[in-house]
């Protein structure tokens, strides 16, 4: 055990969200979370939509504590305790200096942790907030408890809190592998490409609404799982291919090939959570009004220019190249217009680039 010294150990760390360009949706082994497929994703820039966590360690605290945003939250869900558990296995010894004193701090392992995970932008509203909370938790807490293990091993850490917060332990493209292993330890995330690769890829990210969805991912791609048979033509058929073909647009940086299977991937996502029983609707109508622009906008260029993805929620993800010539033009030939109701009230966070999404 830890001297009982009355100190404690704190770190704090930031980890950015990523945006599935191919979904993961859908798992084999629901406590270890196994997805049934791999997915690819893009991290965004850490400037933007990061979630940020304070953890700390003392032989002084008597119980785990977690508070949400600043609000106690309760640790009893098995996902935040098999974090805990995975990264507390691999706690080391801490050599701490303090006012030129250098204290072996033992057992860290053993100690209660506090966490303050906060996260500034709105959570369940399919911003994958959970993924980047997730990572942030477990990569602080690794830090704090001195684990030596790489970022390889934290991801399938990170991956048992939820399976798209492996992807956030990496910069740039990310695959969040489904392997073999019965245990899941080779269902780790992997770097494609780091964020310097494809650094004119701009990303849009418009809030078409941020209210909490009706149906959580976990409970949606459960019911997903248990009634829909588009799922397992999708997990095995259609994903395998489409994540070599866009392994490869990503290492060509050839935006065409890209869209195309960003825009056919969110699609198909939508559309086996039609074929759940009963039916999940994340999308809206602004939801549905972006894609026809989109889709319009591409038509008319002759090629993709722009693409779009929306996860489980009615927010979308445009994915641009080219941003500076295309960007105004693409919103003035569109004309966008959100209707000012209840249910729209568009906002929009820029990835790498200054411009702003006007609400019309
Ligand atoms: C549509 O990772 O939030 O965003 O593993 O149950 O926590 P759990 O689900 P979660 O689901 C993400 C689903 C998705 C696609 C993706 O990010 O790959």
């Amino acid at each position: 055990m830890a001297n009982a010294e009355k100190w404690v150990l704190t770190v704090t760390a930031q980890t950015p969200t990523n945006i599935a360009v191919i979904k993961y949706w859908g798992k084999g082994d629901e406590d270890l979370i196994l997805p049934i497929n791999d997915s690819i994703s893009v991290t965004l820039d850490p400037d933007h939509l990061c979630t940020t966590t304070s953890v700390a360690v003392s032989p002084a605290f008597t119980h785990d504590r977690m508070w949400l945003n600043g609000k106690e939250v309760s640790l009893s869900g098995g996902r935040f305790q098999n974090c805990l558990r995975e990264v507390r296995s691999c706690a080391n010894d801490v050599e701490d200096e303090k006012e030129g004193v250098l204290k072996s701090l033992k057992g860290l392992g053993d100690l209660h942790v506090h966490m303050c995970p906060t996260i500034d932008f709105p959570t369940a509203a399919g911003l994958a907030s959970s993924a980047a909370g997730l990572a942030c938790l477990v990569f602080s807490l690794a830090k704090l408890m001195n684990v030596k293990e790489d970022h390889s091993r934290l991801s399938a850490i990170a991956r048992q809190g939820s399976g798209s917060a492996c992807r956030s332990l990496y910069g740039g493209f990310v695959n969040g592998s489904f392997l073999k292993e019965e245990n899941g330890s080779d269902s780790i995330a992997v770097q494609l490409a780091d964020e310097k690769h494809w650094d004119d890829l701009v990303i849009i990210i418009a809030v078409v609404s941020s209210r909490q969805k009706e149906t959580s991912s976990t409970s949606g791609m459960r019911e997903t799982v248990e009634t829909s048979m588009l799922l397992q033509h999708r997990a095995k058929e259609v994903v395998p291919e489409r994540i070599i073909q866009m392994e490869e647009a990503i290492k060509n940086r050839d935006f065409p090939a890209f869209a195309r299977l960003t825009c056919a991937d969110s699609n198909q996502f939508h559309a086996v959570c039609l074929d759940t029983l009963p039916p999940i609707f994340y999308m809206n109508d602004t939801s549905h009004r972006i894609i026809s622009c989109v889709e319009k906008w591409n038509c008319s260029e002759g090629t993709p220019q722009v693409a779009y993805t929306f996860d489980a929620g009615p927010k979308c993800r445009i994915n641009f190249t080219q941003t500076e010539k295309l960007l105004p033009n693409f919103f003035k030939g569109c004309s966008f217009h959100f209707p000012p109701n209840s249910d729209t009230d568009l906002n929009s966070y820029v990835i790498g680039d200054q411009t702003i999404l006007q609400d019309a």
